[in-house]
């Protein structure tokens, strides 16, 4: 038996294979590159690899998209029939939780193997991305916090480690200590794009376009095409001269960034576009034709609800192209998934589909009942996964309903909330006179 670039043994006596699943372990922690064609030809070394096919599995059912889930299944058939060692077993176990939509157990799978051994980078990282989708906070934190004792200075893959703490850090608002280590993350390893992310986070919550806006454009290199992740990095750009009111910048970042091919078909793209072209909607911006072209892709996927984040995301992109039948539909699929009892089921009921219906009030003018919805559950926004940044949007439609719909208190409140978080901000500053010269329709209830 051999042992990964961590020191986990595997179920390989073939080097050839493990010098291509080492290769993957590699693209995995940098989202670079395309780990599923290096875990192939891992597999086509040694078929019966079972942690090959489990890192397999695993990355398919992380895309959230259910393009992957066929593939992902026959991962996870051939990896439990290729044996393994019980560490390997989990790891399948785990996956197979995520793809039949027990997130949560998977989750917990992943972490209770890098909780015992905290070599398991992959487990770890796996974790860190499930919390992620189901807004567990706190182990986004603690999670790697407790693996960085296995990591010391010269240790491969610290940076990774470290970028994860990072990540936890600034979405539990410790702004400070997670700055520290995401920097310390990028010194190690300039490619690490999700240690550059963790600390542009930083700078939008803060508002700190002066040092924002300069941190990204200084670590491109975890921004090329080769990294998979490259859009959202170059989405949060975006966020950020949005923050300037630098509307013009934002679109072009949209045009060659974040959607550089208009039919592109990474589904995790779509998300943030959504998201731009959403808040450009909210400013009153034209954006063309882009909306379209975004309905276009997800009009595909979005039959039957499948990750309630990403349908509300969806619902999106339909308003803007003013394709409300599809946004009902969507609203009808978000209900269906509310009245299931998997765990997205449970998301859609707490959060999902108020927050649906509440988009869709938005959008037919209905303001009142579009705050309400948004207003009862923005508490507990996180429970339907990504990050603060991400579900800004609830606090930028509510405030913009608000304002629409007469709500004037209410808008004064929602701006004051945000200037205390942002107070350099000029887009804050900017919503703030916008609400000050706005009609008063009625007082907040
Ligand atoms: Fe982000």
């Amino acid at each position: 038996m051999l042992a990964d670039r961590y020191g986990n043994d595997v179920s390989t006596s073939s080097q050839a294979a493990l010098d291509r699943y080492n290769e993957a372990l590699l693209l995995i922690r940098l989202y670079e590159g395309d780990p599923i064609a290096a875990l192939d030809a891992a597999l086509d070394d040694d078929p019966d690899f079972t942690m090959a096919w489990a890192a397999r599995a695993a990355v398919l059912v992380q895309q959230a998209d259910k393009a992957y889930d066929a593939e992902a299944e026959r991962s996870l058939r051939a990896g439990f029939a290729s044996g393994g060692n019980d560490a390997e077993r989990m790891h399948l176990a785990a996956a197979r939780d995520w793809l039949e939509g027990r997130l949560h157990k998977a989750v917990t799978g992943f972490a209770r193997l890098a909780l015992e051994n905290p070599r398991d980078l992959l487990a770890l990282q796996s974790a860190h991305v499930g919390c992620f989708f189901v807004g567990r906070q706190a182990e986004l934190r603690d999670w790697p916090l407790q693996a960085l004792r296995a990591f010391g200075r010269e240790d491969d893959g610290r940076h990774a480690v470290l970028g994860m703490a990072a990540f936890g850090l600034e979405e539990c608002g410790d702004f400070a200590r997670a700055e520290d280590m995401g920097s310390e993350a990028v010194a190690l390893e300039p490619r690490d794009g999700w240690a550059v992310h963790a600390v542009a986070h930083v700078h939008e919550m803060r508002g700190d376009t002066d040092r924002g806006i300069p941190w990204l454009r200084g670590n491109i290199q975890a921004m090329g095409p080769e990294n998979g992740f490259s859009y959202h990095n170059w989405w949060h750009l975006a966020l950020l001269h949005l923050d300037r009111n630098d509307h013009a910048e934002a679109l072009s970042l949209y045009d060659s960034r974040v959607r550089p091919v208009a039919d592109g078909k990474v589904l995790m793209e779509w998300i943030d576009a959504s998201a731009l072209l959403w808040r450009l909607h909210l400013d009153g911006v034209d954006t063309g034709n882009r909306f379209a072209a975004l309905a276009d892709c997800w009009a595909d996927v979005t039959a039957d609800g499948y990750y309630a984040f990403n349908d509300l995301h969806a619902l999106m992109a339909f308003i803007g192209a003013g394709r409300m039948a599809d946004t009902e539909r969507i609203v009808e699929a978000v209900r269906r998934s509310a009245a299931g009892s998997d765990d997205n089921g449970h998301m859609a009921r707490e959060v999902g589909l108020p927050l649906a219906e509440g988009f869709l009030a938005f959008a037919n003018g209905r303001h009142d009942v579009a705050v309400d919805n948004i207003l009862a559950v923005r508490g507990i926004g996180q429970r339907l996964g990504g990050s603060h940044a991400q579900r800004d949007l609830l606090s930028l439609t509510a405030l913009h309903a608000a304002r629409r719909g007469g709500m004037r208190q209410l808008a004064e409140a929602l701006v004051a909330e945000r200037l205390a978080h942002k107070p350099a901000s000029p887009s804050a500053k900017r919503l703030q006179r916008e609400v000050e010269a706005s009609p008063v329709v009625r007082a907040a209830a």
